[in-house]
């Protein structure tokens, strides 16, 4: 018996040596379950202590409680060690599967502006602001609207209830119906030469479905200077068409009417989709309508401030969302602010 417990205690001196190299979770617990446990070594030692001859117990026992003593206190003091230094040292667990970060990307209306802008910065012109609530003023009167044209009607427009400084109501605040009523302010607040695009928010009182929303976004041109032309006018959108459709589409332009602008008129170029031939996008006519245009009319200029004598100019401007839906194909407005990131991801 003393000769087992003398083997004993050489395999458990150099567990312990292995263990004080690697105090891993895994290796603590293969110790306590070789040596400490109710089926260990110790355990197996301790139960033939009954059948030791009376004269060597003494001994036997002896020796059994020291070594007892050394693996436990041993083990002990390895299991705090080990949670101490568990504590001061975050475990990293590379087995963890990594964490998808998903990239933000601009939408679609951000990233059609942005290159409707480039194009025609690239042409010399500057981009300006005005407010989405505005007045009569500037929304309609300024820009010719006759004092009955339908388009100042409740359908169309979102009045806004509004107070003048003597607590009297306002009746001629609304939401812009159009970018046009930036043209009057820039205008009114600097001299020509005028090169401006004027993008922003624009609001209708429209129901909604795949083909209109009460909110949506417009950019606005403007150049006003000495001898601005017709034939400018067609040059600088013909250039811009081909820039941002693609230099192998046809265009026309189609006489229109706008009140703000004389003569007025329409663009159009070839459907991509069908390359003329007539598709769904187009609705079979081969020509996609993207912007309206004109001629500045005298009494917009002189209602800028702009002496109508000596200055002319053009305007033209285009639906955000709808060029968009154009070059992508999409035929449902609506997609564009759902958020749906199927719908979106397709414009990363
Ligand atoms: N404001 C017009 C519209 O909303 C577009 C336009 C702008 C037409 C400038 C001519 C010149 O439909």
């Amino acid at each position: 018996m003393l000769q087992e417990l003398a083997e004993l205690r050489s395999v458990i001196e150099k567990d312990l040596a292995a263990l004080q190299q690697d105090a891993s979770a895994d290796a603590l617990e293969a110790f306590r379950l070789r040596h400490l446990v109710r089926k260990g070594t110790l355990a197996a030692l301790t139960e033939r202590l009954r059948d030791v001859p009376k004269k060597d117990k003494p001994a036997v026992g002896k020796e059994l409680n020291a070594l007892k003593v050394l693996a436990e206190s041993a083990f002990k003091r390895l299991t705090e060690e080990r949670a101490a230094h568990a504590e001061s040292v975050p475990t990293l667990d590379l087995t963890l599967p990594g964490r998808t970060f998903r990239h933000g990307a601009k939408h679609p209306i951000r990233q059609t502006l942005d290159e409707i802008i480039a194009i025609f910065s690239s042409m010399g012109f500057a981009v300006s602001e005005g407010p989405d609530i505005e007045d009569d003023f500037h929304n309609f009167e300024a820009l010719n609207f006759p004092a009955d044209h339908p388009a100042r009607d409740m359908q169309d427009t979102f009045f806004v209830n509004a107070e003048n400084a003597d607590g009297s109501p306002r009746h001629d605040v609304l939401l812009r119906t159009h970018t046009s009523p930036v043209q009057v302010r820039q205008m009114l607040n600097q001299k020509p030469p005028i090169r401006s695009i004027m993008p922003g928010r624009v609001y209708r009182n429209e129901a909604i479905s795949a083909r209109s929303l009460a909110e949506f976004h417009q950019v606005e041109g403007l150049y006003v200077d000495n001898g601005v032309s017709l034939a400018e006018l067609k040059g600088t959108l013909v250039a811009f068409a081909k820039q941002f459709y693609g230099s192998d589409i046809r265009y026309r332009f189609r006489p229109s009417f706008f009140p703000f602008t004389e003569p007025s008129a329409e663009m159009d170029i070839t459907c991509f989709l069908c390359g003329g031939k007539g598709c769904r996008i187009c609705k079979y006519s081969g020509w996609l309508e993207i912007l309206g245009c004109g001629m500045v009319h005298p009494n917009v200029l002189r209602a800028g401030g702009i002496d109508a004598e000596e200055y002319t100019g053009f305007a033209f401007g285009m639906g955000i969302e709808r060029v968009t839906l154009l070059r992508s194909g999409i035929d449902d407005i609506r997609l564009l602010y759902e958020n749906d990131v199927r719908v979106l991801q397709q414009f990363v």
